[in-house]
């Protein structure tokens, strides 16, 4: 059984005209999710790293930031600058997948890699044993407030038995349409980070929904082990 679910709150989902009263509202979470988006790679635009310097100043919570941008191996490096905890980048976006892994952690952050619900677990096979973390979309990225696809439970146990063969040890991250009614599964499928954005801060009280998230995840678990 893994007791060691991680809560990652999306501030995407939050009220952005009070961002610093909802960053207290998730001080218990493991993560802040800091959702990055160019219009290129994804249709929407977000936050770029002059917001991720003040939410570092702000607050304790590690960011893990998530780029959902064209060319990453260009435009990291401003996010590290900005203190950025844990930075992953779209194998998609991206045609020197090991170099940037590499150029990430000679900085000092974890590296992790995302693959699209449409791109095989497959193409991890030459780089989980470099990486930190994966990251499994559950949705296709771009927007907060969709549904959850359910074959991410299939690529979640290919990607345990990936991680089995080659005695690598990444944290799994899902991210999208995660709630205290699929967490569990989730987490059970493989996963140990749990990103969450409408289901966190869509709720009367994000605190309570950090820690109901936590006890489905880990209840779960405990009665499927
Ligand atoms: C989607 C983003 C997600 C999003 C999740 O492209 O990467 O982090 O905020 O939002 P929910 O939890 O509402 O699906
Ligand atoms: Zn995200």
């Amino acid at each position: 059984m893994n007791r060691d679910v991680r809560i990652a709150p999306s501030i995407l989902a939050a009220d952005q005209l009070r961002l610093a009263e909802q960053l207290e509202a998730i001080r218990t979470a493991d993560y802040v999710h800091f959702d990055v988006m160019d219009g290129v790679f994804v249709p929407n635009l977000t936050f770029g790293p002059g917001l991720l310097s003040q939410i570092k100043e702000f607050t304790d919570v590690p960011v893990d930031v998530h780029l959902m941008i064209s060319e990453p191996d260009r435009r990291f490096a401003a996010y590290l600058d900005a203190g950025a905890d844990i930075l992953t980048f779209h194998y998609e976006a991206q045609l020197h997948a090991h170099r940037t892994i590499y150029a990430i952690k000679d900085r000092g952050a974890k590296a992790a890699i995302a693959i699209n619900p449409g791109t095989p677990v497959s193409v991890l096979d030459s780089l989980i044993d470099d990486v930190d973390m994966v990251l499994i979309m559950s949705v296709n990225p771009g927007f907060g407030g969709q549904s959850f696809i359910p074959k991410t439970y299939d690529k979640l146990q290919q990607l345990k038995r990936m991680c089995v063969k080659h005695d690598a040890h990444p944290l799994v991250e899902v991210d999208g349409g995660v709630t205290a009614d699929n967490a569990g599964r989730i987490v059970t499928a493989g996963a140990q980070v749990l990103v969450a954005g409408s289901s966190v801060f869509k709720a009367p009280d994000p605190a309570r929904a950090i820690a109901d998230l936590r006890c489905a995840a880990t209840h779960t678990v405990e009665s499927e082990a």
